[in-house]
């Protein structure tokens, strides 16, 4: 193949902006990278030397976790979030982006408002409802950009033709709806409206509608998406696709009092969020389903098709916390687990490991057709590995600690002795975040590499799928 046609196949009528998706994609892969080294590594450290970094007041640990979450959270997964609709939206709909200057507004104005949101909590200014932490400027500012992609989002769906909605179309309306609704809810009425324990109910339902109406659908959508364009194979069932997606919007918006367990909440409201819970057994396993018949014959691809292990691992991830997670939801279960470190490993293999290991799928598919070369091979290697066996090593290490604490407290031994019991499984959980972080900086290094290849490798698969 001549090198004029394999670059005409790159840049194709492509529908898509290439050079937004590669901006939102880089700034994603700078934050992830930054809430590990200017978050979750310090915070860890402080764990075992808590006089790590001294006094100064803005790398102080009450500073610095709401950094490493808040980034998680609305630095890395938003513009992820952000790439990956760009990329789905316009092919799924035959339509271009309605105004890419408008989705160019937003990506500078968006990043910039998580790089003041970081400034402002390391200056101490933190609203105080949890996972809604940026000061109520920021919130109120970040409306703009919810706005704008509502914009961008829906004016394609409405000039489509396409008569049929495929599945990833349904959660990604989900997101935009969902993600608007829930960032009014959370930002708004715990902290200004609802008094006292009410407004827990709704912090409550706004963490779990976060992590479940806003990171799992997304996640869903190009689970739905990326697996059957690797594959180049239909997904199994449509019809069991569509059943996991209206349960999970049945179920998920009522789950979110779990996360307070007898508290002062009306016991009926607690016993409601344990049946939601213990439903989405049901969701959750439809989806895993459909996955794993859709890959059925072809777990060989596995060795060589590093995007599709990315998305795969992503998967087994999602299988494992949403087993954990309507287990660990029973009220007969709370007492040991509550409080403790194997929260902290729950919610890091949900992020961590489901969300993040899913993104990082359709960042190793997309790059080298945005790019017309492809990845380093090695380089591909060594970062999934060594991503995937510190992810493993770093939540085994956390449920081990939490259940030890579990035990420690309903004993009722002294606090101090878990304290100082806990020591080694902290100091463990450093070093696996070592390990990740470094899986990361190697993707990161791969992604700078494979854009900077001035010749692209002509008859590579990358280059021959071109920008489909
Ligand atoms: C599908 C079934 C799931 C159920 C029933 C479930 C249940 C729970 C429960 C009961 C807690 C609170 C534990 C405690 O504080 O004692 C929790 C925490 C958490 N879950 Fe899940 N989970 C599920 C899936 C997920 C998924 C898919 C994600 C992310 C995409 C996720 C992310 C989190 C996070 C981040 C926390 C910690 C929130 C915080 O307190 O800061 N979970 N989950
Ligand atoms: C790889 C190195 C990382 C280390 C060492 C690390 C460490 C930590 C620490 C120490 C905390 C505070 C725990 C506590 O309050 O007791 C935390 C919280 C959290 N981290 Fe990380 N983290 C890392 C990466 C990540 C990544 C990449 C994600 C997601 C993409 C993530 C998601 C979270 C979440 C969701 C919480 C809040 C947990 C909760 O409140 O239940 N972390 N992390």
């Amino acid at each position: 193949m001549k090198r004029s046609e394999t670059q005409e196949l790159v840049a194709g009528e492509s529908l898509i902006e290439p050079r937004l998706i590669k901006a939102h994609i880089a700034a994603a892969v700078f934050w992830l990278i930054y809430l590990i080294v200017g978050g979750g590594l310090l915070v860890a450290i402080k764990f075992t030397w808590p006089n790590f970094l001294g006094n100064i007041p803005e790398l102080t640990w009450g500073r610095l976790r709401f950094v490493h979450t808040q980034t998680v959270a609305y630095g890395w997964f938003v513009d992820i979030f952000l790439a990956a609709i760009y990329y789905m939206v316009p092919r799924l709909t035959r339509v271009k982006l309605a105004s890419p200057t408008l989705a160019w507004f937003n990506f500078y104005f968006y990043n910039t408002m998580v790089a003041m949101g970081v400034f402002q909590l390391m200056e101490g200014h933190n609203l105080g409802v949890v996972w809604m932490e940026y000061p109520s400027f920021i919130n109120i500012l970040m409306l703009i950009s919810y706005a704008a992609l509502a914009y961008n989002f829906f004016a394609s769906y409405l000039r489509s033709q396409e008569r049929n909605l495929y599945v990833s179309s349904w959660y990604m309306m989900s997101f935009v709806i969902w993600a608007t609704l829930n960032w009014i809810m959370g930002g708004l009425v715990p902290a200004y409206i609802a008094p006292g324990i009410a407004s827990a109910v709704v912090g409550g339902l706004f963490i779990h509608d976060l992590v479940g109406l806003v990171v799992t659908p997304l996640a869903t959508a190009m689970i739905y998406y990326f697996l059957p364009v690797m594959l180049r194979r239909p997904i199994y069932s449509h019809s069991l696709s569509l059943m996991g997606f209206w349960s999970l919007a049945f179920f998920y918006p009522l789950v979110g009092i779990h996360h307070y367990y007898y508290s002062p909440i009306p016991m009926w409201a607690q016993y409601i969020a344990q049946g939601t819970s213990f439903m989405l057994f049901f969701t959750v396993y439809t989806v895993l389903y459909n996955v794993y018949k859709t890959m059925k014959g072809r777990w060989g691809d596995l060795a060589d098709n590093i995007a599709l292990r990315w998305l795969i691992g992503g998967t087994v991830f999602y299988l494992m916390v949403c087993t954990q997670g309507p287990l660990q939801a029973l009220l007969v279960e709370q007492p040991l687990i509550h409080f403790t470190d194997w929260v902290i490993g729950h919610s890091h293999m949900a992020l961590l490991g489901f969300g993040t290991f899913v993104a990082m799928g359709f960042i190793h598919y997309a790059w080298p057709r945005l790019t017309g070369n492809e990845l380093n091979k090695s380089l591909s290697e060594w970062s999934f590995w060594l991503a995937f066996v510190g992810c493993a090593w770093m939540f085994i290490d956390l449920w081990i600690a939490g259940l030890l604490e579990g035990y420690y407290w309903g004993y009722g031994k002294p606090w101090m002795d878990s304290i100082v019991r806990l020591q080694p499984y902290w100091l463990s959980r450093t070093l696996s975040g070592v390990m990740v972080l470094t899986g990361f900086i190697l993707v990161a290094i791969n992604l700078i590499v494979t854009a900077r290849a001035k010749q692209p490798a002509t008859d590579s698969p990358a280059v021959l799928a071109g920008a489909r």
